[in-house]
């Protein structure tokens, strides 16, 4: 088996660069020339620039990973180990994921391998490479990535309205998050945040709470655990088919998943859509901030805030996605993110707020305006809503606990 094997990578479907394994399971990256030299290039990353907004072209090789940038399009946890073993892969090897998984990534990347083969060398089999059987093995493999933890397909509407899961996992615009196996009612939780996000006016896709019975194709290997699938719309995927880029801020930072909760706080989030975005984006975030400490969710890492890029080349926040009431599974949590200075609810004031505001370089008055209007909203539509969402008893118990204690509220 050859030990040097490149897989092309594609932006808006055109070629832009390489990732090499060199041998001895290390890999590189490098960008072609023709995209280096473009002027009008569509963007990857913000950190792939640098403070000068001039690319960056030189990287350092990485051992048994890929470069964080790339690692951070795979799945995470039960996910990973999923479809690593349906694709007969090792699942710490993500050049080798890459390979299997790359025709439908996160945003409007696709990784393809160079030289034409569909897939990857059968390393975990005891080196019987039997091409044969090989592809015969993997026929029913998935064929997709999704990033995060949690079990969940992207999904095709059927002319019926209902929705099905292509077979090979690849194409559809829906995604469809399954219970979780640690915390009871996680779709109902979701379906219930974002819903309510969604009458505060933030920038909410299209979702929906189904039956999961009546979701068609559900892979096998899947865990019967629970009635209902929350389902969301992909807004890196338009109606025609094409992809619209988007990144987290992991990949920003350029730390892996597992450096999620660590690295940066909300107020760098701040600062770069500060940089980067305008108004709408900077409102937009002040309220998923102030959202989420109401809520009491204490999991909004780097990956659970995305960019997006519209026009291929500028970015504005991603809209919202993964809101879910923590405090009710985790007594006593916190932000997954120093605010500022802090982690704790109890400290999400707007002395808080205002620290953020002067380190950003935003103004105080429209930061601390916002929250207050994103609060006053809050406790109008939980008042009207509450008895109306599919959450659980004890969850309702568990904001309306939560939110004595919570300063801003
Ligand atoms: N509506 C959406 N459109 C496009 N991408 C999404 C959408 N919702 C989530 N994602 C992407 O999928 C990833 C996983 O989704 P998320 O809801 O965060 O699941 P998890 O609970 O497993 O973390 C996110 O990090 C984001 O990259
Ligand atoms: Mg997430």
């Amino acid at each position: 088996m050859a030990d040097v094997a490149v897989l092309d990578v594609l932006l808006h479907g055109e070629p832009i660069g390489t990732l090499t394994n060199v041998g001895g399971d290390r890999t590189i990256f490098a960008f072609n020339d023709a995209y280096i030299d473009n002027p009008d290039r569509p963007t990857l990353g913000l950190g792939f620039k640098d403070e000068f907004g001039t690319l960056l072209t030189d990287f350092r090789p990485y051992q048994k990973r890929v470069m964080p940038f790339f690692s951070n399009l795979l799945p995470e946890g039960h996910l990973r180990s999923y479809l690593a073993q349906k694709a007969k892969i090792n699942e710490e090897r993500e050049f080798y994921l890459l390979w299997a998984l790359g025709h439908d990534l996160p945003g409007a990347i696709t990784i393809r391998p160079a030289d034409g083969e569909t897939w990857p060398p059968d390393l975990d089999d005891g080196g019987d490479d039997d091409r044969n059987d090989n592809y015969g093995h993997r026929e029913n493999a998935l064929r997709f990535s999704l990033a995060g933890v949690q079990l969940k397909f992207s999904a095709v509407q059927e002319a019926s309205g209902g929705l099905t899961i292509p077979a090979s996992g690849v194409g559809g615009s829906w995604i469809v998050k399954l219970p979780s196996r640690e915390y009871a009612g996680v779709p109902e939780n979701e379906f219930s945040m974002m819903r309510l996000a969604d009458l505060i006016g933030m920038n909410v896709p299209t979702i929906d709470l189904v039956d999961i019975a009546s979701i068609g194709n559900i892979p096998d290997g899947v865990d019967k655990i629970g009635e209902k699938a929350f389902v969301i719309k992909r807004f890196d995927r338009l109606d025609d088919g094409t992809s619209v880029h988007i990144e987290d801020f992991a990949q920003i930072y350029g730390v892996y998943a597992e450096d999620k909760y660590k690295n940066a706080s909300m107020r760098n989030i701040a600062q770069v859509l500060a940089a980067e975005g305008n108004d709408a984006d900077i409102i937009e975030f002040i309220r998923r901030l102030t959202f989420n400490a109401l809520i009491g969710n204490g999991d909004m890492h780097l990956k659970n805030w995305s960019l997006i890029y519209p026009d291929r080349r500028n970015v504005s926040l991603a809209p919202a996605y993964d809101f879910v009431s923590t405090i009710s599974y985790i007594p006593g949590d916190q932000h997954a993110l120093n605010i500022s200075r802090s982690k704790a609810f109890a400290d999400f004031n707007e002395d808080e707020l205002s620290h953020v505001a002067a380190k950003a370089a935003l103004p105080e008055k429209f930061v601390l305006d916002t929250a207050r209007e994103t609060v006053a909203l809050f406790h109008q539509h939980w008042r009207a809503e509450k008895s109306n969402l599919p959450m659980s008893e004890d969850m309702r118990a568990a904001i309306e606990a939560h939110l004595k204690t919570v300063p801003i509220a």
